[in-house]
């Protein structure tokens, strides 16, 4: 890939485009580490300060934005409950967004995926690491306090009633909500538009007000990202 042109400042707090010589366009969020990267990817460093390059294809959060997400819910200072942490990639940079000031409760079930994160958790001191089950949130609720954001990406069938269950244990009044929503882990017989709307409708139901659905294709085939705000009281 060609040089650096610039870093381009976005509308969404703390993320950034950096735009190569070649006029390639991609995301990025400034390295809280520097001199480290979490998956192998590219460090840039312009003007005295070291960005990460965000991969659209490795992390559903940047195929929403690439996509046309039209506000992030988040920014420096956020505190952030993260189901589906898996070995931290997305949470890095949402990490990194945050920055020192915020802080990301990442629940992950897996033991094996954890002993990753646990490495990425080690060199920032803002990701909390939770070996839970995203299904019983109460058993982490001594190392939790409210939360502004929800992050949900756990490919599951009932994911819609797992990330209402921990909203209403940790999420604030009219937090934010992000849910990934892989069609095929929740029903391989229907049609993907089909599963969105019915997942919408349990957001609905439960007095999440979805503000935006964004569909990942091609960054993740039968995917969406749904953008929601709790209710306010
Ligand atoms: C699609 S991957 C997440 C990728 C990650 N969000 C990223 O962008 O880097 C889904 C992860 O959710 C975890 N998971 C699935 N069900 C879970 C549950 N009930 N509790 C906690 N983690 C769960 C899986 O082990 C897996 O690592």
């Amino acid at each position: 890939m060609s040089e650096i042109s610039r870093i381009k400042e976005t509308p969404m707090s703390n993320i950034f485009q950096c735009v190569y010589e070649d006029g390639t366009v991609r995301l990025c969020t400034k390295n809280l580490t520097p001199g480290h990267s979490v998956y192998g990817e590219r460090l840039i460093r312009y003007d005295k300060v070291e960005y990460r390059e965000w991969n659209a294809f490795r992390s559903k959060l940047a195929g929403a934005i690439m996509k046309g997400l039209r506000e992030s819910p988040l920014t420096v200072g956020s505190k952030v409950l993260y189901l589906g942490a898996a070995s931290g990639t997305t949470v890095s940079h949402v990490s990194d967004i945050v920055e020192s000031s915020g802080k990301v409760y990442a629940v992950e079930f897996s033991p094996r995926v954890v002993r990753e994160l646990i490495m990425v958790a080690q060199r920032r001191p803002n990701v909390i690491t939770i070996l839970g089950d995203a299904r019983f949130p109460q058993r982490y609720r001594t190392t939790l306090e409210s939360v502004d954001v929800l992050y949900v990406d756990i490919a599951q069938p009932d994911q819609a009633e797992i990330a209402s269950y921990n909203a209403d244990f940790y999420l604030k009044q009219g937090g934010h909500l992000l849910l990934a929503i892989k069609a095929r882990s929740i029903d391989v017989t229907k049609e993907p538009e089909e599963i969105y709307r019915r997942e919408v409708d349990k957001l609905n139901a439960h007095g999440f007000e979805v503000k935006q659905v964004v569909n990942l294709d091609p960054y993740d085939k039968d995917h969406v990202m749904v953008l929601a705000t709790a209710p306010k009281s």
